[in-house]
């Protein structure tokens, strides 16, 4: 799959794309990463890429020509089914569903917008998607697209074991049960026994217990979603009023 960034910043992203996980994908082919500089499609001397908003106001637009001619240019006879994302604040949430539906895609490009926003015509023009990764506002979009590479990147095909992706938190609804390895004992606290009998219904029951539990306590936003049996929604309930207290209380624990 091959991912094309767009952004006034490339410097930012030297580093994340060059450890680890992505590092392997890029090496192996699997992934391609394209980092272009909006700046190299600017008109003028000073390569201007933003003006005053219309209409007055605080701060800086981005410029539709430029990020438009580069997205262009650059996906040329792939524009047409290649899905274009604007990051911003003010877009559609970013969720785990997003991200495998872009996992099955040949392309994707994603904008970082920066200042105060990019000019409303570039999502017009190139049919793009706004998305945000979450509630809170970022110097910039960069570190977002970051995000979003790293999340569908991780579900091409190849790129990790499946095994690994199959029951992993958000797949199900639930966040992740938790997990211990050596040593057994560390700082007074002893890894959980079922854990070490060998039993492996027993083991999957415990951990879907746990996930259930943590899911309650920590995202009860996500539980209308999971699919849960009756008794499972008993434990869901019981775990929101403290009834049946186990370890996770889903607060830190000092
Ligand atoms: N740019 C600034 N904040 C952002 C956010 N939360 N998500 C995506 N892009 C952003």
């Amino acid at each position: 799959m091959r991912f094309d960034l767009f952004t006034l910043f490339p410097e930012m992203f030297a580093g994340p794309f060059e450890a680890s996980i992505l590092k392997r994908a890029r090496a192996a082919g699997t992934i391609v990463i394209g980092v272009h500089d909006i700046r190299d499609w600017t008109t003028d001397r000073h390569r201007t890429a933003d003006d005053t908003p219309y209409g007055g106001g605080a701060g800086m637009v981005m410029a539709a020509p430029p990020i438009v001619a580069a997205v262009e240019a650059t996906l040329g006879d792939e524009f047409a089914s290649t899905p274009i994302v604007v990051l911003s604040p003010a877009g559609r949430r970013f969720t785990q569903e997003v991200a495998r539906d872009y996992a099955g895609r040949q392309r994707l490009a994603l904008i970082c917008g920066h200042y105060e926003g990019i000019d409303e015509r570039v999502v017009e023009a190139l049919g793009a998607d706004e998305l945000s990764i979450g509630d809170y506002v970022l110097t910039g979009g960069e570190l977002a697209a970051m995000v979003v590479v790293d999340a569908v990147a991780r579900l091409v095909p190849g790129v990790i074991a499946s095994a690994s992706i199959a029951e992993e938190s958000h797949d199900v609804g639930l966040v992740e049960y938790p997990h211990y390895t050596r040593p057994l004992r560390f700082r007074e606290r002893e890894v959980p026994p079922v854990l070490l009998s060998g039993h492996h219904a027993e083991i999957a029951r415990w951990r879907r217990e746990q996930a259930i539990r943590r899911t309650a306590r920590r995202r009860p936003d996500l539980l209308p979603l999971a699919d849960l049996t009756e008794a499972e929604r008993r434990i869901a309930a019981d775990a929101i009023t403290g009834e049946n207290e186990t370890a996770d209380s889903g607060s830190p624990h000092r």
